[in-house]
């Protein structure tokens, strides 16, 4: 038997991860617009099947939202109220012994409709005395630059990504945020899940696939990835010339899918998976679009408008370390009546062997282990897990919350991730997805509770918005100071 080291190693990142949009509230303060994630409505009879329907809107939705500033139906307007009070929720986590926090900037504090002269100044006061706290706390910086919460005018103007212009937005907004946190953030990440475009490309990208002309929705959208594979090359090498020493990196949602049987057929439609799924950082890690890909697209009658010099710019600005989320896996199938069940805004088919949680994401550890080692050994790149978590009910009993269920799946990742290290994966760090609970990106629900830190309130929004220690709270920061050594 091989021995296994039982510790993860001293300048191993252990960390937490937020989004603007789901945790800072404060939507209209301060000279912020409205972005994307404003205008989505907490719906309360879901059928979670219909992902792409609770991230949707029509025209009728986004002039609805709009005619009250009320925030009980949009609870990504409300969030968590972060934006106030970041400074507790600092302290509880530095309490824990976080080294690296996951935050995002919300493009729309910056530039509230993408399109100013100058940013707005608030916006950027906010952020850099956030920063400021965190390093107060010693706590690093890990920032992504979009992540579901584009300036809601450019979805509207452009039609979102699918215009080349927004190329020019983003990386304007970028570069203010260079220069202005250059001193104070290291870690950058460009667009979060970046593959997320096909899956809800309003909130991804800013697409309404109505607003194309017939039979053109597919290619708009693969347009739009397009743009944003560019933005994402460019504002790499803008941060690298701008902050010494930055390191950026690409966001996957990690999809690892296992064929159903072993019948080739079954193998075969779990290779095209996996194949989908390498192709955003394909484009990213390696530096151009992978030729199986292209050939797809072609017979699918999808051609991408390329400009001189988009191609050597994907090939020149390649980035420094490959991050993704990793919640579940999934599993193929050519059967057409084998049983599909939801995941992370994907369907797929049931796996026999996997427990799930009440939203049906099939709870995987191993495959966990499986993805890093299919990474590490693909691109030989270091690896960041900057989303990883169990969305689950809690309740509070006299004050307390003993959560042994998300412990027991965090337990599991963790002995995972340690295996897989050993085996010689280069894992940078790991920031647990929603440590502080969080209104849902795929639900707008705010009893999908993923943190160590309970919040109180409800779905409608009810509640003193107080902070709690959930029992899993004690449990990370244990792991934490005993670099993974005591996962019990
Ligand atoms: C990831 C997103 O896909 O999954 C997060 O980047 C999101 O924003 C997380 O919150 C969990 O999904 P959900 O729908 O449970 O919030």
């Amino acid at each position: 038997m091989t021995k296994m080291n039982p510790v993860f190693p001293d300048n191993f990142l252990w960390g937490a991860a937020i989004a603007a949009n789901q945790a800072e509230g404060a939507w209209n303060v301060a000279g912020k617009g409205p972005s994307v994630a404003d205008a989505i409505e907490y719906k309360s009879h879901l059928d979670l099947k219909d992902y792409e329907s609770h991230m949707a809107v029509s025209d009728q939705n986004i002039s609805d939202a709009f005619l009250s500033l009320n925030n009980e139906r949009y609870p990504k307007r409300r969030g968590i109220d972060f934006y106030h009070r970041y400074k507790e929720d600092l302290a509880l986590l530095a309490e824990m012994g976080i080294k690296i926090m996951r935050v995002s900037i919300a493009w729309t504090r910056i530039f509230p409709t993408g399109e100013e002269a100058e940013p707005n100044s608030a916006g950027l006061q906010f952020y850099e005395d956030l920063f400021n706290e965190m390093r107060k706390h010693r706590i690093e910086p890990l920032v992504t630059l979009s992540h579901y919460e584009m300036p809601l005018k450019l979805s509207e103007k452009y039609n979102g990504w699918v215009d080349r212009k927004v190329i020019d937005a983003f990386v304007r907004f970028c570069n203010s945020c260079f220069d202005r946190y250059g001193k104070l953030v290291r870690y950058w990440l460009t667009f979060n899940e970046i593959d997320s475009i096909h899956r809800h490309p309003f909130t991804t990208a800013g697409i309404r696939k109505e607003k194309s002309a017939p039979g053109q929705a597919e290619q708009d959208v693969y347009q739009g990835l397009h743009h944003q594979f560019v933005a994402s090359a460019i504002v790499t090498r803008d941060c690298h010339t701008k902050v010494p020493d930055s390191q950026v990196g690409c966001m996957l949602t990690k999809l690892t899918t296992y064929p159903r049987t072993c019948h080739p057929d079954d193998v075969q439609a779990a290779l095209k998976k996996n194949l989908e799924n390498y192709f955003y950082t394909d484009v990213q890690v390696l530096g151009s679009y992978p030729p199986l890909i292209l050939r797809e697209l072609e017979l699918r009658g999808i051609s991408i408008e390329m400009q001189p010099g988009d191609r050597e710019i994907l090939q020149q600005h390649t980035v420094d370390f490959l991050s993704f989320s990793y919640y579940m896996s999934l599993t193929e199938s050519t059967q057409p009546d084998a049983e599909r069940i939801p995941g992370n805004t994907v369907l797929g088919v049931k796996n026999p062997y996997l427990p799930a949680s009440e939203w049906g994401w099939q709870i995987d550890p191993v495959g966990l282990k499986i993805s890093l080692l299919e990474l590490y050994d693909r691109y030989r790149k270091p690896l960041f897990i900057v989303e990883n978590g169990f969305g689950a009910k809690d309740t509070v009993v006299d004050g307390k919350i003993c959560d042994s269920y998300r412990i027991d799946y965090f337990r599991a990742h963790f002995a995972q991730m340690r295996a897989a290290m050993h085996e010689g994966v280069e894992l940078l760090g790991y920031t647990s997805w929603g440590t502080i609970d969080l209104i849902s990106a795929g639900t707008s629900q705010m009893s999908k509770r993923y943190g160590f830190i309970y919040v109180d309130q409800d779905d409608e929004g009810n509640g003193t918005l107080s902070r709690l220690r959930k029992d899993s709270f004690h449990w990370y920061q244990k792991v934490i100071a005993t670099q993974g050594g005591d996962l019990g």
